[in-house]
């Protein structure tokens, strides 16, 4: 029963908008949470200037809901609450045990690191690690750093790429924080420093989406996950599938914190989980545990091989219905499937079975497994080297890419896969000339465009990057807002148009 506010909508419209809600953003809201619902809906109504809040309801019960609806709604329905250093216990334990020993393995071994701050809301958590990371590596310069930071809230974001912040973000921090990062702002408020700003890049991102893990969204082979205080704001099934996804973007090793609170409730069913001082961490384990979960795959293995006994029986019940939940919202391969017949084809499926599931090394040896590679399509050679890219094998991802463009010389997309991992090995100049391929072939490959802006931003080419966003949103502006980027895994033209506005207002910033 709702009390203390005047109902607009029945109960019924409410279940429908509860349930649309859930589908669409992962946000939970059951009965006794209507009347926070019903006020999001009639906010969200006024800021898009609808007649009512049923005529809101009846677009999301009809799945009509555009781009901009969504990012509406996500702001009246989340919530944004945060600040620098949240849980000091999490950031020290950061400090003095899991960065220490990756940085100095990695400054043996190739130095970079890859970090991702989901629900990153203002930006708060994620600037806090790039300071930390300023102060854990001296040389971080000649690093190739990648701090990740996704919201589903522009405004948040928005917010989050201005570097500005008003006292309240900075309740329960060290006294350090301020004196050595910020500089005095307008009113109350203060500057990150912009060499510590441009460290992290803010983007769009559901995580209800299947738009990751993908080296498109640049959200594969991560090193660090944080997913904070978000996900016990969604229906149970639904976070559970969100936490598969995020160990999915991991590389082996690499480690996924939640909140305490979020994971005592059982979101890491199935999965060896350990207690921090930082809250529930997973640390990817190595090697992957052999996939044989998906009725699909199952029936392929056994089609063309007699069936291993040994793996089946590894798998809990519980891990089986996991995985087979997710291997339906799995995202799968842009480029078109071509129907290859034989024992190609029949790896391919099994490959593609065992990528949707997360399983990068087992995918990639099906696909190696294949007597005669010519027989593999290009879509089959696309899937290899993304599976690469994702289980952190980026030398390989190279080569399987370079396989790719053999295949089909006039096909865009592998040279647009090629440059993401050219990028994440810091091979800037080559990523560069592998984006110019692109764009010879396809001169309104947006994500090319959009691509050498960000390059030439990391060498602080303010004019070039400029350039290259402007042509981005050249291509956009013939682009439906809500029509879905080619080899994004999802993106939408509207959001990616908004992202760059705010890189390209960042830049006015940086230049006044
Ligand atoms: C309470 S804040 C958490 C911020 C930060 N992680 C922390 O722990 O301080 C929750 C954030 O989750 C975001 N959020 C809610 N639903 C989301 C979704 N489906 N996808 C991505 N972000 C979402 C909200 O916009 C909000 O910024």
């Amino acid at each position: 029963m709702r009390t203390g506010v005047t109902q607009l909508l029945s109960d019924d419209a409410l279940q429908v908008a509860s349930q649309h809600v859930e589908r669409s953003l992962g946000l939970h809201f059951p009965e006794p949470r209507y009347a926070e619902l019903e006020r999001a809906l009639v906010c969200a109504t006024n800021e898009l200037d609808l007649s009512g809040p049923e005529a809101l309801v009846g677009r999301l019960g009809a799945d009509r809901l555009s781009q901009r609806e969504i990012e509406v709604l996500a702001g009246q329905l989340t919530i944004g609450e945060t600040h620098f250093f949240r849980d000091r216990p999490v950031f020290d334990t950061l400090e003095n045990e899991f960065l220490p020993p990756l940085i100095a393995s990695r400054r043996q071994s190739q130095p970079y690191l890859r970090i991702w701050s989901a629900a990153c809301c203002t930006g708060e958590e994620a600037y806090s690690l790039a300071i930390l990371l300023h102060r854990l590596i001296p040389d971080w310069h000649d690093w190739n750093i990648t701090i990740l930071a996704t919201d589903i809230n522009p405004v948040f974001l928005d917010r989050a790429a201005s570097g500005r912040y008003r006292p309240w973000s900075f309740r329960s921090t060290p006294d350090w924080l301020q004196a050595e990062y910020f500089r005095p702002g307008p009113d109350d408020t203060v500057d990150l420093l912009p060499e510590i700003r441009r460290m992290v890049t803010f983007s769009y991102l559901n995580l209800v989406d299947a738009t990751y893990p993908s080296p498109a969204t640049n959200t594969n082979a991560m090193d660090l996950i944080m997913c904070r205080n978000v996900l016990m704001y969604f229906a149970p099934d639904r976070a559970r599938v969100v936490v598969r996804k995020l160990v999915n973007s991991l590389v082996e090793g690499g480690c996924l914190l939640l909140s305490a609170c979020e994971a005592s409730t059982g979101l890491f069913e199935g999965l060896p989980v350990e207690r921090t001082p930082a809250g529930f961490a997973y640390c990817r384990a190595t090697p992957t545990p052999p996939a044989l979960a998906s009725p699909r795959l199952r029936e392929s293995r056994a089609r063309s091989r007699p069936p291993r006994a040994d793996q089946e029986g590894a798998l809990s019940r519980t891990q089986i219905v996991f995985k087979a939940l997710l291997a339906k919202e799995a995202s799968h391969p842009a480029i078109q499937d071509e129907q290859v017949d034989g024992e190609a084809g029949a790896a391919y499926e099994r490959a593609s079975c065992l990528y949707s599931e997360g399983h990068y090394p087992d995918a990639i040896r099906e696909l190696q497994a294949v007597d005669d590679r010519d027989e593999l399509s290009l879509a089959a050679l696309v899937l290899a080297a993304r599976a690469c890219a994702n289980a952190g094998e980026l030398e390989q991802a190279l080569s399987w890419c370079v396989e790719a463009i053999m295949r089909d010389r006039a096909d865009p997309a592998p040279h647009l896969l090629q440059a993401s991992v050219l990028q994440e090995l810091g091979r800037d100049a080559e990523a560069v000339s592998a984006l110019r391929r692109c764009l010879y072939l396809d001169a309104n490959r947006v994500l090319a465009h959009f691509n050498l802006g960000n390059l030439a931003l990391r060498k602080s080419d303010r004019k070039t990057a400029a350039k290259h966003f402007r042509h981005a949103r050249d291509v956009l502006a013939s682009c439906p807002t809500d029509s879905v980027i080619p080899d994004s895994g999802g993106l939408t033209a509207g959001r990616l148009d908004q992202l760059i506005v705010s890189l390209l207002k960042g830049l006015e910033r940086d230049a006044a």
